[in-house]
């Protein structure tokens, strides 16, 4: 059985605790999909497209394992992209109980909705500070987001005149 499981969320933008789980779940499953979220109730940094080559240039530069795909997706239900690829999980990192309690609601809705399981894998506690909010609101700030991020992603930050 080829094993599918996608991992979700804003990634605006991607982070190094972002990329720990990314790798750790790549690992455990055939296929991984890191699966851009477009939430438009959330007004993001960087577009969608932005934050897929971001992390598309994150994995590459960290020689993560080729069986990730990074793909987005705007429309419908999380579990219906899981069902039309085939993915059997999705995965997330939880950095707190505090993360855990805010996951589990969403993880058996998803169950009930169309049997996907979700799998709550800890990042390295390293990263257990780190967040894409903070990391947005450090760089507004003219602050170094560099010890948080991928290299492409603390450069892209820290070059606002290609950046639109
Ligand atoms: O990185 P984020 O912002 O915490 O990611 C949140 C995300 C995208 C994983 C979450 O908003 C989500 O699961 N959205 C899908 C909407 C959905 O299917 N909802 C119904 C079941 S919970």
């Amino acid at each position: 059985m080829h094993r599918i499981a996608v991992v979700p969320g804003s990634f605006d933008p991607i982070t190094l605790g972002h990329l720990d789980v990314i790798d750790r779940a790549a690992t455990l499953f055939d296929e991984l999909h890191v699966l851009v979220v477009h939430n438009p109730d959330k007004t993001a940094l960087l577009p969608v497209a932005q934050r897929v080559a971001l992390i598309e240039r994150s994995i590459a530069e960290a020689g993560l394992p080729s069986n990730i795909k990074v793909m987005s997706w705007s429309v419908g239900l999380l579990v219906d992209y899981c069902t039309d690829v085939g993915a059997i999980a999705l995965v997330k990192g939880v950095r707190s109980q505090v993360d855990v309690a805010y996951e589990t609601p969403m993880a058996i809705v998803n169950r009930n909705l169309a049997g996907v399981e979700t799998i709550f894998l800890l990042p390295d506690p390293a990263h257990a500070h780190v967040s894409s909010s903070l990391v947005r609101q450090v760089a507004s700030l003219g602050g170094d987001v560099s010890p948080y991020v991928p290299k492409a992603v603390a450069e892209y930050l820290q070059t606002p005149t290609t950046n639109g």
